[in-house]
């Protein structure tokens, strides 16, 4: 066949005249603008018809858990830090409630300070163990007070969250872990341990984690992380859905657990309301509450009792959590606006040196599919003269296709499944192509990359 007479829709037209296509990036990572009606089916999972809408969180069942985690404070000595019997207490109620709703739950221990500490992990049944979502909150507080918003809010949302999770036997695409850290007071130890101690091949099922740490401020703010963009766009979805204005959290990054998974590579996001910083006029006009004032006055604190929690933060945040938990989890159910593909043509040297083809994949959380498609078009007069791998963005080659001297057919045209679950999806993938035997020639004339 000759190069030009091959045909092409208008479509893969537009898109090879703009180069490499990639799926649209998220509407609101364009800077300014209003979200647009999202063309891009990466960032509508939760809106996609595949993905069922997240229950709403009832406020007065987390706000039970902090009465209860008041309680255990005040009978330990007024506090539920690390290595003192209410930080155990805490635990052992969590773990009661997650074992009775059908979780299976682990009690991870480590030594700071001299003392022992837990993290409690709850895994729900099902999912994809190579796509794990784990959303988590430290459960610790500091030894002068209770830690009823740091970080029993926290804790509460998302002990109910996996208790909805379980009410509505959900059956998401990815594996749920839930996860509540020991001794982040004392500078994210639990947090940091747990990751240390995971495999690498471990950490890269892990998709993404999602922190809850001061939820619900008593002069709040609405912060969003700013860090993988698709979480961050999850919030802040759910934010504009409910018509409140949100900022981007900055009272210092990283002083929490999803530091932790972000230094090793893991794709994180998070809610906050603030801690001991200044609520502005401007913050107080769009938010309410009380400008000049700490956004936590009882930040660390003997006055962080049930007391200093603002409802409507922590209900809006408890629900916030449920939106993301069912949103992420429901995995990318292969729809169109998923495909990354690049449609121009590259020539094959006739026996000669192999040639690649790029696709950049931008805006996805965590790796890649253990069923990565890889759709190849290779216009060709001997397709067995071929070698063909796909290379992920580290360089990892995969064979698709071996040479044979005996496969005298015309063209590659098929669909490979590949177990890219290993690599990062973001970034550049090529399709390496070589001819290895003299007198036929070809090109690649297209080929896509399917989440
Ligand atoms: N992690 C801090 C604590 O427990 C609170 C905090 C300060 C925070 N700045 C933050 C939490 C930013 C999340 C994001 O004392
Ligand atoms: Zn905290
Ligand atoms: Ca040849």
């Amino acid at each position: 066949m000759s190069h030009s007479a091959h045909r092409r829709t208008a479509a893969a037209t537009a898109l090879a005249l703009a180069g490499l296509l990639t799926a649209a990036v998220p509407a609101a990572a364009a800077p300014g603008g209003p979200p647009a009606a999202a063309p891009d089916s990466r960032v509508s999972a939760a809106t996609s018809p595949a993905a069922l809408a997240a229950p709403d969180i009832p406020l007065a069942n987390v706000k039970a858990h902090l009465s209860e985690l008041q309680s255990i404070a005040g009978a330990n000595g007024g506090n539920r830090a690390h290595g003192r019997p209410g930080y155990k207490a805490s635990v052992d109620y969590l773990k009661a409630k997650l074992d009775a709703a059908g979780f299976t739950t682990t009690v991870q221990q480590f030594t700071s300070s001299g003392a022992t500490g837990y993290n409690l992990i709850a895994d729900w049944p099902g999912g994809d163990p190579n796509q794990v979502l784990m959303a988590g909150a430290h459960l610790d507080s500091v030894s002068s007070g209770p830690g009823m918003n740091d970080n029993g809010s926290g804790s509460a949302g998302v002990l109910e969250t996996a208790l909805a999770v379980s009410r509505a036997q959900l059956q998401p695409a990815k594996h749920l872990r839930f996860a509540w850290w020991g001794a982040e007071e004392l500078g994210l130890v639990g947090s940091r341990y747990h990751v240390s101690n995971l495999s690498s091949a471990d950490r890269s099922k892990i998709s993404g984690y999602l922190n809850f740490d001061m939820i619900g401020s008593p002069n709040p703010g609405y912060f969003v992380y700013d860090d993988d963009p698709v979480i961050e766009q999850t919030f802040k979805d759910f934010y504009a859905g409910i018509g409140v204005p949100t900022e981007i959290e900055t009272e210092g990054d990283g002083r929490s657990d999803h530091a932790s998974f972000k230094n090793v590579g893991i794709a994180v996001g998070g809610l906050f309301t603030g801690a001991s910083r200044t609520k502005s006029s401007a913050q107080a006009q769009k938010w309410g509450g009380t400008a000049g004032q700490a956004f936590d006055r009882c930040y660390h604190s003997s006055c962080d009792t049930t007391s200093n929690i603002n409802d409507t933060a922590l209900d809006r945040n408890s629900d916030a959590i449920a939106h993301a938990v069912w949103a992420l989890s429901a995995g990318s159910t292969v729809p169109p606006g998923d495909v990354f593909e690049n449609t121009q043509d590259v020539a094959i040297p006739d026996n000669g040196a192999a040639v690649t083809s790029p696709v950049t994949v931008s805006g996805r959380t965590g790796n890649a599919p253990a069923t990565l498609k890889v759709g190849v078009d290779i216009k060709h007069t001997w397709r067995g003269d071929l070698v063909v791998d796909l290379l992920a963005p580290d360089g990892t080659a995969y064979r698709l296709k071996n040479s044979s001297s005996s496969d005298s057919a015309d063209n590659v045209i098929a669909t490979y499944t590949v177990n890219a679950s290993s690599e990062t999806a973001n970034g550049t993938w090529q399709l390496r192509v070589q001819d290895v035997a003299r007198y036929d020639t070809g090109y690649i004339d297209s080929w896509r990359l399917t989440f």
